[in-house]
């Protein structure tokens, strides 16, 4: 079964194409086959998602604002940290939202980080592929809230990562917020989510503060002289490091 059977696609030309970019699938954690995809699509990515309504970012910054106070939003001494941060559009939200804190990113993809260094947003961007085996370059940084959108999936980086974002890279009382597709397809690795943060809890490492479904994209279709509304299902969660 494929996601494409879960929803239809859209029917305007433009759309149709920008999507089915979108919705391509590489191999499972398949770094070689990952990269090349990225290589070839950085340069047009900004272009496809500008198509697509996509709801993620905002969604972020929503929940972002309901947990961090405007003094926090505006420190430089705040820092958060965008993982997987693709060509930067986390950045560029949350400064046109007036998130003026320090802003870092750690991207497995060279060629989507060059598109992210060039919108001059944040502080330090590190090219890093997270895996449950590599070490993440921590460089003695701890933040404040880490935030990912479409970096943990059933493709990208794997649930069990999430233990060492916590461990390492988050400050007692942070933030991670993450959001994940909520599809069939992505039904079993969303089970691994909830096994990994279901262990971090019994040990009261942390509290999950937010899980809450949304329409990840959405987009109308014409069909038979009507427009039907689709949308993609996704899901946000937060959890707060306790310890
Ligand atoms: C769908 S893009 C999302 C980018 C950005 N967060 C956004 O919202 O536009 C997924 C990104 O995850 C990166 N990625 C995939 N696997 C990764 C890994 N194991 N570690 C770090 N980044 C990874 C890809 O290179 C890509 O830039």
């Amino acid at each position: 079964m494929s996601d494409e059977a879960e929803y239809k696609m859209p029917s305007d030309p433009a759309q149709l194409q920008a999507f089915t970019r979108i919705d391509t699938y590489v191999k499972p954690y398949d770094m070689d086959e990952t990269q090349k995809f990225y290589n070839s699509w950085a340069k047009t990515y900004d272009d496809d998602y500008k198509a697509i309504p996509y709801h993620a970012h905002s969604i972020l910054v929503n929940t972002l604002s309901s947990l961090i106070s405007e003094e926090q939003r505006k420190s430089e001494n705040f820092r958060i940290l965008d993982l997987a941060s693709g060509t930067g559009n986390c950045g560029v939200t949350l400064r046109e939202h007036g998130f003026s804190c320090t802003i870092d990113g750690i991207e497995a993809n060279e060629a989507m980080n060059v598109q992210a260094v060039q919108k001059n947003i944040y502080r330090n961007l590190m090219v890093h592929v997270v895996t449950p085996d590599t070490h993440i370059p921590a460089e003695g940084c701890r933040y404040d809230a880490i935030i990912c959108t479409g970096g943990f999936s059933r493709t990208h980086i794997q649930a069990d990562c999430i233990k060492d974002v916590v461990r390492i890279l988050l400050k007692i009382g942070g933030f991670f917020w993450f959001s994940v597709r909520n599809t069939k397809l992505a039904c079993d690795y969303n089970k691994s989510v909830e096994a990994v943060l279901a262990e971090l809890q019994s040990t009261g490492s942390i509290e999950v503060i937010l899980k809450k479904p949304f329409d990840y994209y959405s987009y109308n279709i014409e069909q038979h002289g009507s427009t039907e509304k689709v949308a993609v299902p996704g899901l946000e969660r937060c959890i707060r490091k306790l310890k």
